[in-house]
This record gives structure tokens, C-alpha cells and sequence, in this order.
């Protein structure tokens, strides 16, 4: 999003005209910027064989899908429904890989018959899946590298205490169920939290995971999972990914020469790729003083975006409809009932009811993980692409409510 003198726009097209246009509540995504991340991912990497693995769940719209598809990335799911998903918007089986946690073995099963890379996250599911397919199936395994990482202690899933992966600490039961059933392994993955800022901390997962490697002689990639640290505060410092981009492919390289072989490097990133490239607008429907705040109360809340209440997110916020004049300090709350804050204390343009508000840094985890708390409609969304803004999702509607409800007639 850019500030011309007079409003705020995504290539060349003025934000509130998109509100104007679509309403709000309104997820609203740059193409641009996603496919800008994209590029700069590739060029940090440019020394290596990259795969890029999208990591579907932090926006799963089709036409996002397909953006990451025409750019080159394939993807990473999480469950059966996201690799049906991703088979949906075009992707092949092969381009696909299913890291799944604590789901039955019938769901691996049918991700086989789908032709996917499995990843898998537990020994048990390995020595079932020995025992169904033995070494006709190539597989991944899910390591838990043992790290502490992540800008949250609910983000951060590559230490001790975490349900991911398979301990690092049991490699040896790992290979004896390798050794025992003949499994084909080809990949290792760990991931190891979100928002990653380090180089170094990547560098340690790599180094566990080349542990691991010299003990697989068929393997064909490694897969360092997501977790790019992106900006959300003014100042914050990111990820600096031609730094991690550098001295990871460096490592790498060396570890491809001891190894003989010349192996594909995958990376699962989500935020890095769309967090920035996402806006909620939202309308100021109400703002009212008590003793110690102005609240501004807008059309949405954790129902539509849920990282402030569930991460203690930061998220940038715009007024929109004023882009001149005095400052005030408000809080920013939404209309669930129930405490619901989406930017506590913060200087914006004087807000009016009827303003509209960007919500920025949204494209990731926003809409994926919105719900209908309060019996509230999920907003739409909208991705600009080549200078016009098309809608992707329409506005739920009241049906939408009492869809799949059965009335037993009470
Ligand atoms: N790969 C795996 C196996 C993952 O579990 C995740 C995220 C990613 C890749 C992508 O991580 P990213 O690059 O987006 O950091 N809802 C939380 C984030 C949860 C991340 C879950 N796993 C949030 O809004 O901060």
C-alpha cells in the first residue's frame, strides 16, 4: 500500500474505492506484493535448487492458489481438504506436500491414492505405513529439531515440550523402522516456529537436519519448513532473507558435496509470502470516549481476524477516509461480544463513524482462520491484480448461517 498525497492505494487503485465498490468488511490482497515476495524468496536463494513450498493454510483462496502456482511455488498442506484444495487450483500431485498432524491413517491413505509427498509426523503412523506400503510409496519424515523459536510461545513448535515431529532424540528407532520395513525415505522436514527473525536459528535446524541426512542414502530433498519473521510494527526488524538466503545456501552446498548428491532445498513460507500483501478494511461504526480511551468500534473483529486476541498481534492500522489533519490516540475494537481488541493506544487520523480502516499485514492467518462467531457473516475478498481489483470470495449471507443446520422441528 502507497500514500499518494491523497490516498492510499494498491497499484494505482485508491483503497476506500475498493471499499466503496465491494463493502466492508473486506479482505483485500496485493498480487503484486505476493508475487514480489515470490521473486525475492527465489533470489536469496539463487545458488541452490529451491523448492518453494506455499504453506496453503495462511490463505487458501483458489485464485491465491493459482497466483503461487503461475509463480513458480509449489505447496505445502496441512490436511486432506487443503490438498484437495490445492488439486482444485491446478497444482499436480507432485507439487504437493502434505504435512499432516495426529490425523488416522485413513486420511494418509487417501493422500496416497491422491499421488502426494507424505510427510510424515510420528512413528507410529511410520510403522503403519511400512506396513501398508513398505518401500513402494516415497516418503518424508517430520523431525522436531529441538529448538525453541518463534515470536510466541503458541507459534513456536520445534522444542521439546511441542506435538510435532519425530524427536531428533529417536533417530535411532527411526532408522531401525526404516531398515526393518525398506521404507523409500527422500526427504527430512523440520519447522521449527513463526516469525523467525535469526539467521543463525535456521542455520541450527539445518545443521541438525544434516545430522540427521548422513544417515539416508536416497534422499533427494530437505524441507526447512516456514517461518520468515515479516514486519508488523513500525521498526520491527525482519527476517533479513538475503542474510538467511547467503550463509543457508552455503551450508548447504557443502552438505550436498559430503553427501554426493545434488539435493533440492523446500522452504513452507506463509507469512513471508502474504502477510504483507493483505488489508481488512474495515468501517468505523462508533467512537466513544470513557474515562481512559477513545474506543473506535468497526464493522469486524476476531471473527474475521483473529491474531491480535490470540498472539497479542500487532497490526498496523490506517484511517483511509483522512489522510490529513490533527491525530488522536484511539483503540481500535471490534463489534464481537466479548473483549475484543484489534490495536490498543494508537495515534491515527482523527477517526470519524463512518470512516473506513485498513488493518494491515492481513493476508496471513486472517481470512483462513476467521469464523461466524456471534453469528457474524465472514467478510469478502478481493485480490488486485494488473491494476484492477477482482472479487475472489463473495460476502456470506444470512443462508450461509443456517447452512448444515438441521431443524428437528422443536
Ligand atoms: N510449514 C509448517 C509445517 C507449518 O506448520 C507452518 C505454520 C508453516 C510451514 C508456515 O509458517 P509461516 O512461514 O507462515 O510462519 N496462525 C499463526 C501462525 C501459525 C503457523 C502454523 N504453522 C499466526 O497467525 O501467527
Amino acid at each position: 500500500m502507497v500514500q499518494n498525497n491523497l490516498q492510499f492505494e494498491i497499484q494505482g487503485v485508491a483503497l476506500l474505492d475498493i471499499a466503496k465498490k465491494f463493502g466492508t468488511p473486506l479482505y483485500v490482497y496485493d498480487g503484486q506484493k505476493i508475487l514480489d515476495q515470490v521473486a525475492l524468496l527465489k533470489q536469496a536463494f539463487n545458488t541452490v535448487d529451491l523448492r518453494i513450498k506455499y504453506a496453503t493454510k495462511a490463505l487458501s483462496n483458489l485464485n491465491i492458489l493459482k497466483l503461487m502456482r503461475k509463480s513458480g511455488a509449489g505447496v505445502d498442506a496441512v490436511s486432506i481438504e487443503e490438498v484437495h484444495l490445492c488439486l482444485h487450483a491446478g497444482y499436480q500431485p507432485e507439487e504437493i506436500m502434505y504435512t499432516p498432524n495426529c490425523v488416522a491413517f485413513d486420511e494418509i491413505q487417501q493422500a496416497v491414492k491422491l499421488g502426494v509427498m507424505i510427510n510424515i509426523d510420528n512413528i507410529p503412523m511410520l510403522e503403519h505405513f511400512g506396513t501398508y506400503y513398505g518401500q513402494e510409496i516415497p516418503i518424508c519424515i517430520r523431525l522436531n529439531p529441538h529448538i525453541l523459536a518463534g515470536g510466541n510461545a503458541k507459534i513456536s513448535v520445534g522444542h521439546i515440550d511441542s506435538k510435532f515431529g519425530i524427536s531428533v532424540l529417536q533417530l535411532k528407532h527411526v532408522l531401525k523402522i526404516v531398515e526393518a520395513y525398506q521404507l523409500n525415505v527422500t526427504g527430512l522436514h523440520i519447522h521449527t516456529g513463526s516469525d523467525i527473525l535469526d539467521a543463525t536459528v535456521f542455520l541450527k535446524g539445518a545443521e541438525i537436519v544434516f545430522d540427521a541426512a548422513r544417515e539416508f542414502k536416497d534422499l533427494q530433498f530437505l524441507d526447512f519448513g516456514g517461518g520468515f519473521k515479516v514486519g508488523y510494527k513500525p521498526g520491527d526488524v525482519t527476517t533479513d532473507i538475503m542474510d538467511v538466503g547467503q550463509k543457508v545456501s552455503e551450508a548447504f552446498k557443502a552438505f550436498c558435496e559430503e553427501y554426493g548428491r545434488n539435493l533440492e532445498l523446500w522452504f513452507e513460507p506463509g507469512k513471508f509470502l502474504v502477510s504483507e500483501a493483505g488489508y481488512l478494511l474495515v468501517k468505523a461504526n462508533v467512537v466513544k470516549s470513557t474515562p481512559a480511551s477513545t474506543f473506535v468500534g468497526v464493522d469486524s473483529g476476531l471473527n474475521h481476524l483473529i491474531r491480535p486476541m490470540m498472539y497479542d498481534a500487532y497490526h498496523g492500522v490506517v484511517n483511509l477516509s483522512q489522510t490529513e489533519g490533527p491525530e488522536r490516540v484511539y483503540t481500535i475494537v471490534g463489534y464481537i461480544c466479548e473483549t475484543d481488541t484489534i490495536a490498543a493506544d494508537r495515534k491515527l487520523k482523527e477517526i470519524k463513524e463512518g470512516d473506513v480502516l485498513a488493518i494491515k499485514n492481513a493476508g496471513a492467518y486472517g481470512f483462513s482462520m476467521s469464523s461466524n462467531y456471534n453469528s457474524r457473516l465472514r467478510p469478502a475478498e478481493v485480490l488486485v491484480l494488473d491494476g484492477k481489483a477482482h472479487l475472489i470470495r463473495e460476502r456470506e449471507s444470512f443462508e450461509d448461517i443456517l447452512r448444515h443446520q438441521v431443524d428437528i422441528g422443536l
